[in-house]
């Protein structure tokens, strides 16, 4: 079959395929690029193999186009790089690849197309377009991967434990591409992953987490998520998320299933939101379940305490996933701990001073906060569903209200420490945090008004009660 060549690459490929002729070998363009023009996805980064130098087809290529690029050489890797025309083009020499059980470095050595070919995880990723004379823009496919283009299907070109054995990472690609694409993972493929998913620990967390993180990025990750959990891999670098997997029944009562609820979640929220810091949160929202459950004779089973303790939990998440700890950590922090206020905000008789708490808890993310508490609502009868988002509807209306008058979001006390230091001649104390804690609480809970004078008068008055006088220095009260 040919590969219908559009005009731009036609100009780029007729000119690496002048470059290979010079050089007396052979070129093709490999693997994902195919792939994706294929199932018409879009893509703009070509991988190019030749049997020979990859790296001198870089360069004369890029001595022929205009401008011409420069070319990134990674010696050690034997390939190069260039960007032309909004294109990223990548060459390497076909090789042969072989691994030592215990490694991820390959013993590498120069071989045919077809040992290129044989080395590539998936039948998908293992075509190839010639850029020869004699068979320009001809599909080269030795392991039926059209085939399975069109039955949708992910199968390993080889038999799978040598495929997996070589990287083990191919078994998240394999669950990742999956659910990216709508595919199925052909049943032998499957039960390689089950069977080799040990060798996991070998592949670091960066790498574990680049796909995970192209999971969490499709419109259903639960697809994914289900996935690893049935191959025994999600327990091998997410043993806290398979655990919130099961029912209890006690005497006919029985919880429902946190892991499944989780990833009904997850998906609810991805229907809302892009925002991948926000989609972690939705996984790990309920990731102290299982820490916190108590049957109770009375009220059946609770999870008392799991918004805090999951909350404390995300720092060891995060590090052992090696993912930021910097705010992005803090907003998933602040969404698992926060998860279950609104809530408990959503009946008539709840004060503003509450409503204005969670406003300045949330700041910022408040939006955020209540797209993951929508998408919590996982009730299959109708009318619970309708009852629930009437009382978000209304908390909605209830914020507006309350943050028109005195814009929590993104309110600051207007007394600071510097004004408080200021103001009684004090040095950085216990006694400035106490009185700042006290005036911010009291703007909170509608005691004072949220003005700088009412806020400066009641420092004054606080301080005076812990004997502290204005000093010389202090600052006119505005
Ligand atoms: N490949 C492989 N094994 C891997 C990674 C990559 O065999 N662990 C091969 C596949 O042939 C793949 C090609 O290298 O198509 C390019 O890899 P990469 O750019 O990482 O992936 P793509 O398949 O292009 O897909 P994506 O960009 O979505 O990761």
């Amino acid at each position: 079959m040919l590969f219908s060549i559009n005009p731009q690459e036609r100009k780029i490929f007729e000119t690496i395929a002048d470059c290979a002729r010079e050089m007396g070998t052979t070129a093709y363009v490999i693997g994902g690029y195919v792939r994706d023009r294929l199932l018409g996805r879009p893509t703009k980064d070509i991988d190019v193999v030749c049997l020979g130098d990859g790296i001198k087809l870089a360069e004369t290529l890029a001595s022929k186009l205009s401008p011409r690029p420069k070319v990134v050489v990674y010696r050690r890797f034997g390939t190069a790089m260039l960007r032309w025309d909004g294109i990223e083009l990548e060459f390497v020499g076909a090789r042969r690849e072989s691994y030592s059980p215990d490694s991820r470095k390959p013993n590498v050595e120069a071989g045919t197309l077809e040992d290129d070919q044989n080395r590539r995880d998936f039948t998908i990723n293992a075509l190839a377009v010639s850029l020869n004379e004699d068979d320009f823009g001809q599909i080269i496919d030795p392991f039926n991967g059209l085939a399975h283009l069109e039955s949708k299907i992910i199968k390993t070109p080889l038999d799978p434990g040598q495929t997996f054995s070589d990287d083990p990472l191919r078994m998240l690609r394999a669950i990742r591409f999956a659910n990216q694409l709508g595919f199925t993972i052909e049943p032998s493929t499957l039960q390689g992953i089950k069977q080799y998913k040990n060798r996991i620990h070998i592949i670091s967390r960066e790498r574990i987490n680049t796909e995970l993180e192209k999971i969490l990025r499709t419109n259903k990750p639960s697809i994914g998520f289900k996935l690893l959990f049935d191959t025994g891999l999600l327990r091998l670098f997410l043993p806290e998320l398979t655990a919130l997997q099961g029912v209890e029944d006690r005497n006919g009562r029985a919880h429902k299933d946190n892991f499944y609820h989780t990833l009904e979640v997850l998906d609810n929220l991805c229907s809302k939101s892009d925002n991948i810091w926000l989609r972690w949160s939705a996984l790990f929202h309920d990731i102290a379940k299982p820490l916190t459950k108590r049957f109770d004779e009375e009220h059946g089973w609770t999870f008392h305490g799991h918004e805090w303790k999951g909350a404390n939990m995300i720092p060891g998440i995060f590090r052992s996933l090696r993912l930021p700890l910097d705010a992005k950590m803090e907003y998933v922090r602040k969404m698992v701990l926060l998860h279950l206020r609104p809530i408990s905000l959503t009946k008539e008789e709840v004060t503003d001073s509450a409503v204005r708490r969670l406003l300045f808890d949330a700041g910022t993310d408040i939006d955020d906060l209540m797209m993951l508490c929508e998408s919590d609502i996982t009730t299959k009868n109708p009318r619970k569903m309708a009852r629930y988002l009437e009382g978000y509807n209304y908390l909605k209306e209830r914020m507006a209200e309350v943050s028109e008058s005195d814009r929590l979001r993104l309110w600051q006390p207007p007394i600071t420490g510097e004004i408080i230091m200021q103001t009684f001649d004090i040095s950085p104390s216990k006694e400035v945090g106490l009185i700042k804690t006290a005036v911010r609480e009291a703007i909170l809970d509608g005691l004072i008004p949220n003005s700088y004078e009412a806020a400066f008068e009641y420092m004054v008055q606080e301080g005076a009660k812990i004997g502290l006088k204005t000093g010389n220095n202090a600052p006119l009260e505005k």
